[in-house]
Protein backbone atom coordinates (compact mmCIF):
# COMPACT_ATOMS: atom_id res chain seq x y z
CA UNK A 1 0.00 0.00 0.00
CA UNK A 2 1.50 3.29 -1.31
CA UNK A 3 1.91 6.12 1.53
CA UNK A 4 -1.07 8.02 0.09
CA UNK A 5 -1.32 11.66 0.51
CA UNK A 6 -3.77 12.39 3.76
CA UNK A 7 -5.35 15.55 4.95
CA UNK A 8 -4.31 14.24 8.38
CA UNK A 9 -0.99 15.39 9.97
CA UNK A 10 1.46 12.85 10.27
CA UNK A 11 2.62 11.42 13.81
CA UNK A 12 6.12 13.40 14.67
CA UNK A 13 8.15 12.13 17.27
CA UNK A 14 6.75 14.38 19.78
CA UNK A 15 3.45 12.28 19.16
CA UNK A 16 5.35 9.26 20.05
CA UNK A 17 7.30 10.40 23.25
CA UNK A 18 4.01 10.80 23.93
CA UNK A 19 2.30 7.79 23.34
CA UNK A 20 5.45 5.70 24.40
CA UNK A 21 5.15 7.83 28.05
CA UNK A 22 1.61 5.61 27.96
CA UNK A 23 2.89 2.86 28.11
CA UNK A 24 4.28 1.59 31.21
CA UNK A 25 6.39 -1.35 29.83
CA UNK A 26 8.52 0.49 27.82
CA UNK A 27 10.04 1.78 30.78
CA UNK A 28 11.30 -1.83 31.53
CA UNK A 29 15.76 -2.52 30.94
CA UNK A 30 15.76 -5.90 29.94
CA UNK A 31 19.40 -7.25 30.77
CA UNK A 32 19.77 -3.69 31.71
CA UNK A 33 18.88 -2.00 28.16
CA UNK A 34 16.21 0.22 26.80
CA UNK A 35 13.16 -2.34 25.63
CA UNK A 36 12.95 -2.25 22.21
CA UNK A 37 10.17 -3.91 21.38
CA UNK A 38 9.80 -4.87 17.57
CA UNK A 39 7.53 -7.71 18.00
CA UNK A 40 4.05 -6.47 17.64
CA UNK A 41 2.68 -8.70 15.41
CA UNK A 42 2.16 -11.46 17.96
CA UNK A 43 1.15 -9.07 20.73
CA UNK A 44 1.33 -5.50 21.14
CA UNK A 45 2.10 -3.27 24.56
CA UNK A 46 -0.85 -1.82 26.45
CA UNK A 47 -1.03 1.73 27.20
CA UNK A 48 -2.43 2.92 31.13
CA UNK A 49 -5.63 3.74 29.79
CA UNK A 50 -6.51 -0.04 28.72
CA UNK A 51 -4.89 -1.01 32.18
CA UNK A 52 -6.47 1.30 33.94
CA UNK A 53 -10.05 0.47 32.47
CA UNK A 54 -9.81 -3.15 33.52
CA UNK A 55 -8.78 -2.14 36.69
CA UNK A 56 -11.57 0.13 37.48
CA UNK A 57 -13.85 -2.61 36.07
CA UNK A 58 -12.69 -5.19 38.77
CA UNK A 59 -12.74 -2.80 41.34
CA UNK A 60 -16.12 -0.97 40.76
CA UNK A 61 -18.46 -2.65 38.93
CA UNK A 62 -17.74 -6.33 37.97
CA UNK A 63 -20.38 -8.19 37.86
CA UNK A 64 -21.73 -10.92 35.02
CA UNK A 65 -23.49 -9.66 32.46
CA UNK A 66 -27.17 -10.07 30.90
CA UNK A 67 -28.25 -11.75 34.17
CA UNK A 68 -28.13 -9.12 37.16
CA UNK A 69 -30.94 -6.63 37.78
CA UNK A 70 -28.99 -4.92 40.01
CA UNK A 71 -26.99 -1.64 39.48
CA UNK A 72 -23.05 -3.02 39.27
CA UNK A 73 -24.32 -5.91 36.42
CA UNK A 74 -26.39 -3.22 34.11
CA UNK A 75 -23.43 -1.04 34.34
CA UNK A 76 -21.20 -4.24 32.98
CA UNK A 77 -23.69 -5.22 30.35
CA UNK A 78 -23.90 -1.57 29.32
CA UNK A 79 -20.02 -1.17 28.86
CA UNK A 80 -19.68 -4.88 27.79
CA UNK A 81 -22.02 -3.34 24.89
CA UNK A 82 -20.94 0.14 24.51
CA UNK A 83 -17.79 -1.64 23.54
CA UNK A 84 -19.00 -3.69 20.61
CA UNK A 85 -20.77 -0.57 19.71
CA UNK A 86 -17.29 0.89 19.46
CA UNK A 87 -15.43 -1.96 17.87
CA UNK A 88 -18.05 -2.19 15.32
CA UNK A 89 -17.79 1.42 14.43
CA UNK A 90 -14.37 1.44 14.09
CA UNK A 91 -14.57 -1.53 11.41
CA UNK A 92 -17.41 0.24 10.15
CA UNK A 93 -19.64 -2.75 10.56
CA UNK A 94 -22.95 -2.02 9.55
CA UNK A 95 -24.42 -3.54 13.07
CA UNK A 96 -22.72 -4.04 16.21
CA UNK A 97 -24.93 -7.30 16.32
CA UNK A 98 -23.22 -8.58 13.70
CA UNK A 99 -20.06 -8.28 15.69
CA UNK A 100 -19.78 -11.43 18.03
CA UNK A 101 -17.31 -11.49 20.72
CA UNK A 102 -14.79 -14.71 20.47
CA UNK A 103 -11.57 -14.98 22.57
CA UNK A 104 -9.36 -14.61 19.37
CA UNK A 105 -9.48 -14.84 15.91
CA UNK A 106 -8.48 -18.16 15.48
CA UNK A 107 -11.92 -18.94 17.60
CA UNK A 108 -13.68 -16.61 15.02
CA UNK A 109 -11.96 -18.56 11.99
CA UNK A 110 -13.06 -21.50 14.23
CA UNK A 111 -16.85 -20.79 14.15
CA UNK A 112 -17.43 -20.21 10.85
CA UNK A 113 -15.04 -23.16 10.23
CA UNK A 114 -17.67 -25.00 12.67
CA UNK A 115 -21.35 -23.29 12.16
CA UNK A 116 -20.94 -22.21 8.83
CA UNK A 117 -18.53 -24.64 7.07
CA UNK A 118 -20.45 -27.62 8.67
CA UNK A 119 -23.72 -26.36 7.36
CA UNK A 120 -23.15 -25.63 4.03
CA UNK A 121 -19.88 -27.93 2.74
CA UNK A 122 -20.34 -30.72 1.37
CA UNK A 123 -18.60 -33.91 -0.69
CA UNK A 124 -17.35 -32.71 -3.53
CA UNK A 125 -17.30 -28.94 -2.86
CA UNK A 126 -13.94 -26.71 -3.24
CA UNK A 127 -12.30 -24.51 -0.43
CA UNK A 128 -9.60 -21.73 -1.58
CA UNK A 129 -7.03 -20.44 0.95
CA UNK A 130 -3.35 -18.93 0.20
CA UNK A 131 -0.23 -20.47 0.96
CA UNK A 132 0.73 -17.26 2.90
CA UNK A 133 -2.05 -18.16 5.68
CA UNK A 134 -1.27 -18.09 9.67
CA UNK A 135 -2.33 -21.55 10.63
CA UNK A 136 -5.20 -20.50 12.32
CA UNK A 137 -7.05 -19.63 8.58
CA UNK A 138 -5.47 -23.02 7.22
CA UNK A 139 -5.72 -25.85 9.50
CA UNK A 140 -9.93 -25.36 10.45
CA UNK A 141 -9.95 -25.46 6.40
CA UNK A 142 -8.16 -28.65 6.57
CA UNK A 143 -10.30 -30.60 9.03
CA UNK A 144 -13.28 -29.09 7.37
CA UNK A 145 -12.33 -30.68 4.65
CA UNK A 146 -11.20 -33.99 5.62
CA UNK A 147 -14.26 -34.09 7.70
CA UNK A 148 -16.64 -32.95 4.95
CA UNK A 149 -14.86 -34.38 1.89
CA UNK A 150 -14.27 -31.19 0.19
CA UNK A 151 -11.25 -30.37 -1.81
CA UNK A 152 -8.88 -27.44 -1.02
CA UNK A 153 -7.48 -25.32 -3.11
CA UNK A 154 -4.50 -22.56 -2.94
CA UNK A 155 -3.75 -19.76 -4.43
CA UNK A 156 0.32 -19.93 -4.69
CA UNK A 157 2.82 -17.01 -3.38
CA UNK A 158 5.63 -15.04 -5.73
CA UNK A 159 9.12 -14.84 -5.00
CA UNK A 160 8.32 -11.81 -3.84
CA UNK A 161 5.85 -12.63 -1.10
CA UNK A 162 2.59 -11.60 -3.07
CA UNK A 163 -0.02 -13.62 -3.58
CA UNK A 164 -0.41 -15.50 -7.27
CA UNK A 165 -3.61 -14.27 -8.57
CA UNK A 166 -3.01 -15.31 -12.27
CA UNK A 167 -5.33 -18.22 -12.24
CA UNK A 168 -7.70 -17.02 -9.12
CA UNK A 169 -10.40 -17.01 -11.13
CA UNK A 170 -10.37 -20.72 -12.30
CA UNK A 171 -9.30 -21.32 -8.51
CA UNK A 172 -12.56 -19.66 -7.32
CA UNK A 173 -14.68 -21.27 -9.98
CA UNK A 174 -17.01 -23.78 -8.50
CA UNK A 175 -15.33 -22.80 -4.66
CA UNK A 176 -17.96 -22.42 -1.90
CA UNK A 177 -15.48 -20.64 0.39
CA UNK A 178 -12.33 -18.31 -0.08
CA UNK A 179 -10.12 -17.74 2.93
CA UNK A 180 -7.48 -15.37 3.15
CA UNK A 181 -5.28 -12.72 4.91
CA UNK A 182 -5.44 -9.24 4.68
CA UNK A 183 -2.24 -8.93 5.38
CA UNK A 184 0.53 -11.47 5.96
CA UNK A 185 1.99 -11.77 9.70
CA UNK A 186 5.46 -12.93 8.72
CA UNK A 187 5.97 -10.67 5.16
CA UNK A 188 4.00 -7.53 6.25
CA UNK A 189 2.11 -8.07 1.99
CA UNK A 190 -0.78 -6.23 2.25
CA UNK A 191 -3.81 -8.02 0.40
CA UNK A 192 -6.72 -6.29 -1.54
CA UNK A 193 -9.18 -7.66 0.67
CA UNK A 194 -12.48 -5.97 -1.68
CA UNK A 195 -10.57 -7.34 -4.69
CA UNK A 196 -10.26 -10.76 -3.37
CA UNK A 197 -14.09 -10.33 -1.54
CA UNK A 198 -15.23 -9.19 -5.00
CA UNK A 199 -13.97 -12.24 -6.59
CA UNK A 200 -15.25 -14.95 -4.47
CA UNK A 201 -18.67 -12.82 -4.63
CA UNK A 202 -18.54 -12.90 -8.35
CA UNK A 203 -17.85 -16.80 -7.97
CA UNK A 204 -20.32 -17.66 -5.60
CA UNK A 205 -17.66 -17.91 -2.53
CA UNK A 206 -18.40 -16.82 0.75
CA UNK A 207 -15.19 -14.93 2.04
CA UNK A 208 -13.43 -15.21 5.36
CA UNK A 209 -10.50 -12.99 5.86
CA UNK A 210 -8.15 -13.16 8.42
CA UNK A 211 -7.39 -9.60 9.77
CA UNK A 212 -5.16 -9.70 12.54
CA UNK A 213 -2.13 -7.78 11.09
CA UNK A 214 -5.14 -5.51 9.36
CA UNK A 215 -7.09 -3.81 12.00
CA UNK A 216 -4.28 -2.51 14.35
CA UNK A 217 -2.19 -1.09 11.43
CA UNK A 218 -4.43 0.62 8.94
CA UNK A 219 -7.74 1.52 8.93
CA UNK A 220 -10.56 -1.47 7.61
CA UNK A 221 -13.95 -0.41 6.92
CA UNK A 222 -15.59 -4.50 6.21
CA UNK A 223 -18.49 -3.10 4.73
CA UNK A 224 -16.57 -1.46 1.99
CA UNK A 225 -14.00 -4.61 2.04
CA UNK A 226 -17.45 -6.33 0.76
CA UNK A 227 -16.27 -9.74 2.57
CA UNK A 228 -18.30 -12.07 4.28
CA UNK A 229 -17.05 -13.09 7.32
CA UNK A 230 -14.03 -10.80 9.17
CA UNK A 231 -11.63 -11.91 12.06
CA UNK A 232 -9.66 -9.91 14.33
CA UNK A 233 -8.07 -9.93 18.01
CA UNK A 234 -7.78 -7.27 20.32
CA UNK A 235 -3.73 -8.42 21.98
CA UNK A 236 -2.78 -6.99 18.56
CA UNK A 237 -3.99 -3.42 18.70
CA UNK A 238 -3.54 -2.56 22.15
CA UNK A 239 -6.54 -4.28 23.86
CA UNK A 240 -5.90 -7.24 26.21
CA UNK A 241 -5.64 -11.13 25.14
CA UNK A 242 -8.58 -13.63 25.26
CA UNK A 243 -10.98 -11.28 23.39
CA UNK A 244 -11.60 -11.17 19.83
CA UNK A 245 -14.27 -10.24 17.00
CA UNK A 246 -15.52 -12.49 14.64
CA UNK A 247 -17.67 -9.83 12.28
CA UNK A 248 -20.37 -11.58 9.57
CA UNK A 249 -22.98 -10.20 7.64
CA UNK A 250 -26.59 -10.89 9.32
CA UNK A 251 -28.28 -12.78 6.91
CA UNK A 252 -25.48 -15.17 7.19
CA UNK A 253 -24.98 -15.17 10.95
CA UNK A 254 -28.78 -15.66 11.67
CA UNK A 255 -28.74 -18.69 9.12
CA UNK A 256 -25.77 -20.42 11.58
CA UNK A 257 -26.32 -22.93 13.70
CA UNK A 258 -25.13 -22.44 17.01
CA UNK A 259 -21.07 -22.85 17.53
CA UNK A 260 -20.63 -23.25 21.27
CA UNK A 261 -23.77 -24.57 23.11
CA UNK A 262 -24.53 -23.26 27.27
CA UNK A 263 -25.91 -20.55 29.06
CA UNK A 264 -26.63 -16.93 27.31
CA UNK A 265 -27.29 -18.31 23.90
CA UNK A 266 -30.62 -19.91 24.25
CA UNK A 267 -33.95 -18.72 23.56
CA UNK A 268 -36.43 -21.47 25.26
CA UNK A 269 -35.12 -24.46 26.80
CA UNK A 270 -36.74 -27.84 27.47
CA UNK A 271 -35.40 -31.14 28.90
CA UNK A 272 -35.51 -32.55 24.78
CA UNK A 273 -34.37 -29.56 23.27
CA UNK A 274 -33.69 -25.56 22.89
CA UNK A 275 -34.39 -22.65 20.90
CA UNK A 276 -31.44 -20.60 20.41
CA UNK A 277 -31.15 -16.66 21.30
CA UNK A 278 -30.57 -14.35 18.10
CA UNK A 279 -27.26 -13.20 17.56
CA UNK A 280 -25.05 -12.29 18.93
CA UNK A 281 -25.83 -13.93 21.76
CA UNK A 282 -26.16 -17.07 20.03
CA UNK A 283 -22.11 -17.13 19.21
CA UNK A 284 -21.87 -16.07 22.77
CA UNK A 285 -21.87 -19.21 25.50
CA UNK A 286 -21.12 -18.99 28.81
CA UNK A 287 -20.00 -15.92 30.55
CA UNK A 288 -17.47 -13.80 28.29
CA UNK A 289 -14.34 -12.29 28.47
CA UNK A 290 -16.39 -8.92 30.17
CA UNK A 291 -13.11 -6.78 31.53
CA UNK A 292 -11.53 -7.73 28.38
CA UNK A 293 -14.20 -6.56 26.18
CA UNK A 294 -14.37 -3.19 28.33
CA UNK A 295 -10.21 -3.12 27.94
CA UNK A 296 -10.69 -3.68 24.30
CA UNK A 297 -13.61 -0.50 24.05
CA UNK A 298 -10.73 1.67 25.60
CA UNK A 299 -8.07 0.11 23.51
CA UNK A 300 -10.18 1.48 20.11
CA UNK A 301 -10.76 4.78 21.88
CA UNK A 302 -7.05 4.94 21.84
CA UNK A 303 -6.51 4.46 18.32
CA UNK A 304 -9.28 6.24 17.34
CA UNK A 305 -7.73 9.41 19.39
CA UNK A 306 -4.71 9.44 17.09
CA UNK A 307 -6.61 8.00 14.14
CA UNK A 308 -5.91 4.71 11.83
CA UNK A 309 -4.49 7.17 9.25
CA UNK A 310 -1.84 8.55 10.95
CA UNK A 311 -0.81 5.31 12.43
CA UNK A 312 -0.71 3.41 9.16
CA UNK A 313 1.09 6.12 7.96
CA UNK A 314 3.71 6.34 10.64
CA UNK A 315 4.35 2.42 10.62
CA UNK A 316 5.11 2.77 6.99
CA UNK A 317 7.75 5.48 7.80
CA UNK A 318 9.41 3.23 10.15
CA UNK A 319 8.80 0.24 7.68
CA UNK A 320 10.35 2.32 5.02
CA UNK A 321 13.12 3.34 6.54
CA UNK A 322 14.03 -0.16 8.23
CA UNK A 323 13.58 -1.67 4.72
CA UNK A 324 16.52 0.76 3.11
CA UNK A 325 18.88 0.00 6.23
CA UNK A 326 18.32 -3.82 6.02
CA UNK A 327 18.64 -3.85 2.22
CA UNK A 328 21.79 -2.04 2.18
CA UNK A 329 23.26 -4.62 4.65
CA UNK A 330 25.47 -7.93 3.27
CA UNK A 331 24.04 -11.02 4.10
CA UNK A 332 21.16 -9.76 5.28
CA UNK A 333 18.23 -11.13 3.13
CA UNK A 334 14.37 -9.61 3.46
CA UNK A 335 11.27 -11.38 2.60
CA UNK A 336 8.33 -9.42 1.00
CA UNK A 337 7.57 -7.29 -1.08
CA UNK A 338 8.62 -3.90 -1.40
CA UNK A 339 7.47 -0.48 0.74
CA UNK A 340 4.27 -0.50 -2.27
CA UNK A 341 2.69 -3.38 -1.14
CA UNK A 342 3.59 -3.85 2.60
CA UNK A 343 3.42 -2.78 6.03
CA UNK A 344 5.26 -2.58 8.95
CA UNK A 345 6.04 -5.94 9.82
CA UNK A 346 9.97 -7.49 8.25
CA UNK A 347 11.15 -11.18 8.21
CA UNK A 348 14.58 -11.91 7.46
CA UNK A 349 17.72 -14.00 7.58
CA UNK A 350 21.42 -13.15 8.36
CA UNK A 351 23.79 -15.35 6.98
CA UNK A 352 23.43 -18.62 8.26
CA UNK A 353 22.81 -17.29 11.81
CA UNK A 354 19.81 -19.59 12.93
CA UNK A 355 17.03 -17.16 13.56
CA UNK A 356 16.83 -18.22 17.26
CA UNK A 357 20.48 -17.86 17.24
CA UNK A 358 19.84 -13.92 15.92
CA UNK A 359 17.02 -13.20 18.22
CA UNK A 360 19.11 -14.34 20.86
CA UNK A 361 21.87 -12.07 20.64
CA UNK A 362 19.17 -9.68 19.83
CA UNK A 363 17.58 -10.13 23.34
CA UNK A 364 20.63 -9.95 24.66
CA UNK A 365 20.44 -6.16 23.41
CA UNK A 366 17.31 -5.12 24.78
CA UNK A 367 15.23 -5.86 21.36
CA UNK A 368 12.65 -8.11 20.96
CA UNK A 369 11.79 -10.00 17.59
CA UNK A 370 10.17 -13.30 16.85
CA UNK A 371 11.86 -15.75 15.43
CA UNK A 372 10.95 -19.29 14.00
CA UNK A 373 8.19 -20.11 11.14
CA UNK A 374 5.64 -17.86 12.59
CA UNK A 375 2.93 -20.09 12.41
CA UNK A 376 3.28 -20.01 8.52
CA UNK A 377 5.00 -23.68 8.00
CA UNK A 378 3.62 -24.25 4.30
CA UNK A 379 5.01 -20.13 3.16
CA UNK A 380 8.60 -21.25 5.20
CA UNK A 381 8.48 -24.04 2.75
CA UNK A 382 7.56 -21.61 -0.24
CA UNK A 383 10.61 -19.51 0.85
CA UNK A 384 12.84 -22.65 1.49
CA UNK A 385 14.25 -21.19 4.77
CA UNK A 386 13.41 -23.33 7.93
CA UNK A 387 12.76 -20.33 9.79
CA UNK A 388 13.03 -16.01 9.85
CA UNK A 389 13.33 -13.36 12.48
CA UNK A 390 10.81 -11.17 12.34
CA UNK A 391 10.74 -7.33 13.63
CA UNK A 392 7.06 -5.71 13.08
CA UNK A 393 6.48 -2.12 14.02
CA UNK A 394 4.13 -0.27 15.78
CA UNK A 395 3.01 3.45 16.41
CA UNK A 396 4.75 3.52 19.89
CA UNK A 397 8.35 2.41 17.97
CA UNK A 398 11.22 4.61 16.45
CA UNK A 399 14.05 5.38 14.10
CA UNK A 400 16.19 5.11 17.13
CA UNK A 401 14.46 1.40 17.15
CA UNK A 402 14.92 0.42 13.85
CA UNK A 403 18.89 1.74 14.29
CA UNK A 404 19.10 -0.23 17.48
CA UNK A 405 17.73 -3.04 15.16
CA UNK A 406 20.59 -2.75 12.59
CA UNK A 407 23.46 -2.89 15.33
CA UNK A 408 22.22 -5.84 16.90
CA UNK A 409 22.59 -7.34 13.97
CA UNK A 410 25.95 -6.21 12.80
CA UNK A 411 26.60 -7.78 16.79
CA UNK A 412 25.44 -11.25 15.17
CA UNK A 413 27.22 -11.17 12.36
CA UNK A 414 29.97 -10.15 14.52
CA UNK A 415 30.00 -12.88 16.72
CA UNK A 416 29.27 -15.52 13.73
CA UNK A 417 32.41 -13.90 11.55
CA UNK A 418 29.96 -13.07 8.84
CA UNK A 419 30.98 -10.27 6.75
N1 LIG B 1 -0.19 -14.62 15.06
C1 LIG B 1 0.84 -14.08 15.86
C2 LIG B 1 2.13 -13.88 15.10
O1 LIG B 1 2.13 -13.86 13.92
C3 LIG B 1 1.04 -14.82 17.11
O2 LIG B 1 3.16 -13.76 15.69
Amino acid sequence: MALAPSSTPMLTQTDVARIRSEFPILKERPHGKPLVFLDSAASSQKPIQVIDAMDDYYRRYHANIHRGVYHISELATEAYEEARRKIARFIGAPEAEECIYVRNATEGINLVAYSWGRTNIRRGDAIVVTEMEHHSNLVPWQILAQQTGASLRFVRVTDDGMLDLHDLDRLLDGAKLFAFTAVSNTLGTVNDVAFLSARARAAGAVSVVDACQAVPRMPVDVAAWGSDFVAFSAHKMLGPTGVGIIWGRRELLEAMPPFMAGGGMIGVVRLESSTYAGIPARFEAGTPAIAEAVGFGVAVDYLTAIGMDRIHRYELELAAYALERLRKMKNVVVYGPGIEHRTGVISLTVGDIHAHDLATILDSEGICVRAGHHCNQPLMERLDVPATARASFYLYNTPAEVDALVAGIEKAKAIFKIA
